[in-house]
């Protein structure tokens, strides 16, 4: 147990390092709730006017929700945004618009604009827009929609803008500065926006990162770990034990880096939906930080307690790895990467399944076997402190025999 004591500090160390970084991280689109249980999948601070664009891209049918958000508006200005299919211009841009009208609320309808003398008037977009409504709540205005988007504007220019109201009609912005920068690029399906944004340029890298560390450690290094100490045990003593170790660590510290980008990815767009899988990841996080603090306080293999202490861990162990296997779906199903990732993901685990159903029976006939001889049911009994012992309880098989 001293052998392993000072990594473990370190372990735990550097996991506190890691969560409180990622509770103080926060970006432009952070923080931000909207009323009533809204939530957008992604979130862009957009790199000009202080503006923010939130959306959910509904792949199977083309429409995308978004939320056009624009802090410190006045009642006496109009916010507009809108996607330009002619270029990174305002001229052509199919605009929502926004404006407190003369009976003083908060109105939002479509213009499209063709040209740089436009009044903004009403009319219809190119494409099918849905659900257009807008709130201006302690100087925040926001004007929500749906679009139906047409293929070729998956990826499209965005424009944005804001100006003054008179008598009712919306007049000319500035043409300086931020007013003539407000243009940008938006991938609605990778979740790319703007370049020079500062919101979620890298958000599709940070998600596969996000993915790939999880999968790994997860999915991969900690069963593979927790199926050493089943399976090897019978063999070869107390190889498994420092396999089962070196597994075990390098899988909860790699996961635990890709739990605190999952817990970032969750910041940076509140109110996103995925409560499933951000539960059970917090849940896996805190059974996998259990078991490894149990480790410091597993009882000696002769102690009475040990055995308790055994089905302890394997209980908190199976779990946590069935719970990840689950969670890992569940991200395939929010990362929704290329089929080949999810079959090469199940691959590994028919992989990992076939060598439990040729494993098991294997070592509980040698178990079984070693019992009836009146010998030890590991490789070196004499040897052996990491085992339960000669005397050890009740030995029902290999499950009950673990260090
Ligand atoms: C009251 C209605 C509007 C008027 C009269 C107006 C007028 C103009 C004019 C004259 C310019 C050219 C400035 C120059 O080249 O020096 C311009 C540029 C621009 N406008 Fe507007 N605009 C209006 C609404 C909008 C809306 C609704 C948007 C966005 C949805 C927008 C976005 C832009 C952008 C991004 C530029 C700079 C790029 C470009 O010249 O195309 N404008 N506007
Ligand atoms: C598109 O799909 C989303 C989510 O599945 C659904 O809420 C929305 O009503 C659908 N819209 C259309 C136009 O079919
Ligand atoms: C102002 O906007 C509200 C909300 O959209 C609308 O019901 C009302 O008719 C508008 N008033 C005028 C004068 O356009
Ligand atoms: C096993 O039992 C024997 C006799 O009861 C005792 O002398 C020995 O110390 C025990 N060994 C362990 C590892 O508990």
């Amino acid at each position: 147990m001293d052998r392993t004591k000072s990594p473990k500090l370190a372990l735990f160390a550097l996991s506190a390092i890691l969560v409180l970084s990622c509770v103080k991280a926060q970006s432009g689109c952070d923080s931000h709730r909207f009323a009533n249980n809204i939530a957008f999948a992604d979130c862009s601070a957009l790199p000009a006017l202080g503006s923010f664009l939130h959306w959910t891209y509904n792949e199977p049918n083309g429409t995308v929700s978004i939320a056009f958000r624009h802090p410190a508006t006045s009642s006496s200005s109009w916010i507009a945004w809108g996607l330009n299919p002619s270029g990174p211009q305002m001229s052509g841009t199919q605009s929502l618009v926004a404006f407190t009208n003369s009976s003083g609320q908060f109105q939002a309808y479509t213009s499209p604009v063709i040209g740089y003398s436009t009044q903004l008037e009403r009319g219809s977009l190119s494409f099918p827009v849905t659900g257009v409504a807008a709130t201006l709540v302690n100087g925040e205005a926001t004007i929500f929609a749906t679009l139906e988007l047409p293929s070729n504007l998956v990826t499209a220019n965005q424009v944005w803008q804001m100006g003054p109201m008179s008598n009712g009609v919306p007049m000319r912005h500035l043409t300086s500065g931020d007013n003539m920068r407000s243009i940008g690029r938006i991938d609605f399906r990778s979740g790319q926006s703007s370049a020079g944004g500062g919101g979620s340029g890298d958000r599709q890298r940070k998600r596969n990162t996000h993915g790939i560390l999880n999968a790994v450690s997860w999915g991969v290094l900690l069963p593979m770990g927790a199926m050493m100490a089943r399976y090897m045990k019978v063999f070869t003593d107390p190889t498994w034990f420092y396999l089962h170790i070196a597994f075990q660590v390098s899988g909860y510290v790699i996961g635990v880096a890709g739990w605190a980008t999952g817990i970032k990815l969750g910041n940076d767009s509140p109110g996103t939906s995925y409560s499933t899988h951000r539960s059970l990841g917090i849940a896996i996080f805190t059974f996998a930080t259990l078991q490894v603090f149990a480790l410091l306080l597993r009882p000696k293999p002769d102690h009475k307690y040990r055995f308790y202490w055994n089905v302890y861990h394997h209980t908190v162990g199976y779990t946590t790895i069935i719970l990840s296997i689950i969670n890992i779906f569940k991200g395939f199903d929010i990362l929704d990467p290329e089929d080949k990732w999810r079959w090469a993901y199940i691959g590994i685990l028919i992989f990992l399944g076939a060598c439990v159903v040729i494993l098991e029976p294997l070592t509980w006939f040698i178990v079984l076997r070693r019992k009836s001889r009146g010998g030890n049911t590991v490789a070196a009994p004499t040897t052996n402190k990491y085992s339960n012992g000669v005397n050890g309880t009740t030995t029902t098989g290999p499950h009950h025999q673990d260090a």
